[in-house]
């Protein structure tokens, strides 16, 4: 066998007089391809599982809930009354701005599905201060019991007041496990008037 410098580089791999080179990757190329692997999972950590602040989605759901609230001027100041709540309690469109104040300002005391947690469930049939659907709107405006509910009339648009509100009411009727009900059963919300007979 001579020694040529080729001989260093075949791997002693034959097949059919085909020789196999020992030639690897060079190892730039390995700690670049390792290197992506890793940004990969720390990009789909950061933004895919990430925190409310970095998650794509939740980006995109607060920038199409910030453009929403640009277009209030579309639908004027609204009244929080019964309604415009039970016309806004059936415009999927508007509800998002509704699931959001929630989501911001309620999940803390009424937890994430409405189940209640310091404040009461949601999502059950009886209520505390409701006894009608513009009841949600008047409590969400002024507070109750003395403050344990706050009043957010000084902190939300009265258009974010008819759009929670409508969102709040929608919670009932799903049952969530959680904070047992409190306070009576109330006879169900009124139907929404059909679309011509609507509020604007
Ligand atoms: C600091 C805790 C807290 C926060 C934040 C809070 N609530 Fe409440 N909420 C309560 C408590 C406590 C009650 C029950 C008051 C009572 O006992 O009469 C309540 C009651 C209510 C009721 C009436 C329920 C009933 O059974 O009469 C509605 C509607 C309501 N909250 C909506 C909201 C909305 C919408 C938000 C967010 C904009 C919100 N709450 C934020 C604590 C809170």
């Amino acid at each position: 066998m001579s020694e040529s410098p080729l001989q260093d580089q075949l791997t002693g791999h034959e097949y059919d007089g085909i020789r196999e080179y020992d030639n690897p990757i060079p190892g730039w190329w390995s700690w670049l391809f390792i290197a992506t692997c890793v940004f990969a999972v720390l990009y789909y950590m950061a933004y895919q599982l990430g925190t409310a602040g970095t998650r794509v989605a939740q980006a995109y759901d607060n920038a199409v809930t910030a453009n929403l609230i640009l277009q209030f001027e579309e639908i004027g100041t609204l009244t929080p009354d019964e309604p415009t709540i039970l016309k806004y309690m059936n415009d999927d469109k508007w509800l998002l701005v509704g699931e959001k104040v929630f989501a911001g300002g309620c999940v803390s005391c009424h937890a994430k599905e409405g189940e209640g947690l310091v404040g009461p469930n949601m999502t059950d049939d009886h209520y505390k201060n409701v006894k009608r659907l513009g009841d949600i709107a008047v409590v969400i405006q002024n507070g109750a019991a003395n403050g344990a509910m706050p009043a957010w009339k000084h902190r939300l648009h009265p258009n974010e007041v008819v759009m929670v509100s409508a969102y709040v009411a929608n919670l009932r009727g799903q049952n969530k496990d959680g904070r047992a009900p409190e306070g009576v059963a109330i006879p169900p919300w009124p139907e929404a008037p059909p679309p011509d007979a609507q509020v604007e």
